[in-house]
């Protein structure tokens, strides 16, 4: 008789605690969909997962039997394989569908899509698309439990939450940092929900970016917004640089990306006023030599970019599970 390994039983307490239905709703649509005890919930079971796999524990597949369908109208490299391995890792099945192949590019609506892969019963579809909005669309359209990988400039819920976990995992807990968000704020989904995520986990967020990528009512926010770096990075415990998104934007709101590296650049001569512990993050896909350079994207104890890489399958597990585990817990 061959004696099965141990799984890791994830659930800290008890079955009734938020720590197991973390959602109010089926789905996850934004990091508004979650309060400060919820948001922690997750990020502690992501950092049990994180630890599992790292340890290669056997994991409690609370997956099993379900089917996750990732539709991606928009490319992506990492939220696309992460959700594809945490399904795989909790024991489901997973379809990535090519959008770029499929009757969308026939004229298929969005809604006809959604209903068409709906029809085949799978239990999450996780969605990401160029336009915000297309995830609400989505859990008003389908019985399927839905998460949002990504709505035009709005929001990237998951992306937010693994960024979460990998400040816990680095400083202990995110309250009490200082994290400046430092580049193309105004066309970032990656911003908006790790703005709203940050802050609501204790974050002092500052934000610097030239006055043209700034949000028209970032002011009204009290957040502390700069547009000279070296104002910003002073006391800062992390700095979170986002990719110039030249595909959202028009020519008139930076001169060239040579100025803007000039200006804005993380570069390692403008990052030696930093505290020694201070991090580097950045959500990729990464554009080296324009809001980061090379050395700083690769320097073994200063960044966390690879960090984040391997944490998203993880913050991706917490989530997917937490739904599943929630169907029949309904508050
Ligand atoms: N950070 C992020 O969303 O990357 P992908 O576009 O590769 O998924």
């Amino acid at each position: 008789m061959t004696t099965q390994p141990p799984t890791v039983v994830m659930s800290r307490t008890s079955s009734t605690d938020v720590s197991d239905y973390p959602f109010q709703k089926p789905h996850f649509l934004s990091v508004h969909d979650l309060n400060e005890a919820t948001a922690r919930s997750l990020i502690n079971r992501a950092s049990d997962y994180a630890n599992a796999i790292r340890d290669n524990v056997p994991i409690e597949p609370t997956l099993v039997g379900k089917h996750v369908v990732n539709l991606f109208f928009e490319n992506s490299t990492r939220t696309l394989a992460s959700f594809d391995m945490a399904t795989q890792r909790l024991g489901g099945r997973v379809t990535n569908l090519p959008m770029e192949t499929s009757s969308v590019k026939k004229g298929e609506s969005l809604v006809d899509t959604l209903k068409t892969i709906d029809a085949m019963r799978p239990d999450v579809i996780v969605i990401r698309h160029g336009s915000a909005g297309a995830a609400d669309i989505a859990a008003k359209t389908v019985d399927a439990h839905v998460i949002n990988a990504g709505d035009g400039a709005r929001e990237h819920p998951t992306q937010a939450l693994l960024d979460a976990v990998t400040v816990t995992r680095t400083f202990g807990d995110v309250s009490g940092l200082t994290i400046t968000i430092c580049g193309d704020i105004k066309h970032s989904r990656v911003a908006r929900s790790n703005i709203a995520l940050l802050s609501m986990l204790g974050a002092d967020v500052r934000l610097c970016a030239p006055p043209t990528l700034l949000p028209d009512d970032i002011r009204d926010q009290g957040l502390g917004v700069f547009t000279n770096l070296a104002d910003a990075l002073p006391g800062s415990d992390v700095i979170m640089a986002l990719r110039v998104q030249t595909e959202r934007m028009d020519h008139s709101v930076i001169p060239s990306t040579r100025e803007y590296h000039q200006q804005y650049g993380l570069t390692l001569d403008r990052l030696a006023v930093l505290a020694p512990k201070a991090k580097i993050m950045h959500p990729g896909p990464m554009n080296r030599g324009v809001e980061i350079d090379g050395n700083v994207a690769d320097h073994p104890t200063k960044s966390l970019i690879l960090d984040q890489v391997e944490n998203g399958v993880a913050a991706r597990m917490a989530v997917l599970h937490a739904l599943i585990s929630q169907d029949g817990h309904q508050t």
